[in-house]
């Protein structure tokens, strides 16, 4: 017996869209919801546009929070940082992930790590991509956080009271120019074995404890599997972990000196 679809359809699109509308007005009605859209949230309606209320927008929301309830007209003004601290974060998170990825794929031996590369960009999918991604987000970094440390001067932002970030400012720039130069022997090939070697050779020129300092850094009296270990292990573990914190004082720093320097 042939059914007639027609008189189906009507019915069931209704009974959906109850049905809908049951669960959006249950969920609404759940304490998760109300904890998570509280007073203030702009997900609220009902709310006047009050300072008060724009307050508890900010102080109620786990993302806002982060940044301050009010913030000087002219810091959010592209024109004036230029983004430029915001970009170097952005781009060291980029570099977190590329290089995660890459771990997946490589080993730190002086046997295995070209090879390992060498697979990672013709075998592994999109390994060239992300293998060039965090290349570039790493050149980029050092040239964003340079500029960025050139605006701050150019702004006079080193002066009192943000003297102490400065101070912060200096170890990110050593820390990020480290995490490139121990980036750069992992590859293992020609040019990153022979840049070592010549950074390596300057630093034992270091007076007094010349040939220690060499000594550490090679893990040994030359170049080979004991360095890239130990580079390695910098590269992603300890010279990253140090960079979190000193960003955590950076930006904690810029919310306690009252906000972006200026205008100018
Ligand atoms: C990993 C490196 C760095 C990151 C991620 C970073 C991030 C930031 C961010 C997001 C801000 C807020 C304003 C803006 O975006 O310009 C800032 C401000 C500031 N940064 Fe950095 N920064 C870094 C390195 C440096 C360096 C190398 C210096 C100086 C030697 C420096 C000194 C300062 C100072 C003094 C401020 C306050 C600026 C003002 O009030 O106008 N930072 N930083």
């Amino acid at each position: 017996m042939a059914i007639d679809t027609d008189d189906i359809k009507p019915p069931l699109k209704e009974r959906l869209s109850q049905q809908m509308s049951k669960l959006g007005s249950d969920m609404k009605g759940s304490q998760a919801w109300s904890s998570i859209f509280r007073p203030g949230s702009i997900f609220r309606k009902g709310y006047t546009d009050s300072p008060r209320n724009r307050s508890y927008v900010i102080m109620n929301s786990v993302m806002y929070h982060l940044h301050p309830v009010k913030v000087k007209r002219h810091a959010v003004k592209v024109s004036y940082t230029l983004c430029l601290g915001g970009l170097s974060f952005f781009l060291f998170i980029l570099l977190t992930v590329t290089g995660i990825f890459l771990m997946f794929f490589y080993r730190p031996t002086a046997a295995a790590a070209w090879d390992d590369i060498y697979t990672l960009q013709t075998s592994v999918t999109f390994g060239l991509l992300v293998r060039n991604m965090h290349r570039w987000a790493a050149h980029l970094m050092v040239l964003t956080v340079f500029l960025h440390m050139a605006r701050v001067f150019y702004h006079g932002a080193y002066k009192p009271p943000r003297e102490f970030n400065w101070v912060i400012g200096v170890i990110l720039l050593t820390l990020t120019l480290l995490l490139s130069f121990t980036g750069y022997l992992l590859p293992w090939d020609q040019l990153a074995l022979w840049a070592v070697t010549v950074g390596t050779n300057m630093m034992g020129y270091t007076p007094v404890f010349g040939d220690q300092v060499r000594f550490v850094l090679l893990g040994g009296v030359e170049i080979g599997t004991d360095t890239l270990l130990r580079w390695y292990v910098l590269h992603v573990l300890m010279l990253p972990f140090v960079a979190v914190i000193f960003m955590a004082i950076h930006f904690w720093r810029v919310r306690k000196d009252g906000g972006i320097s200026g205008p100018l």
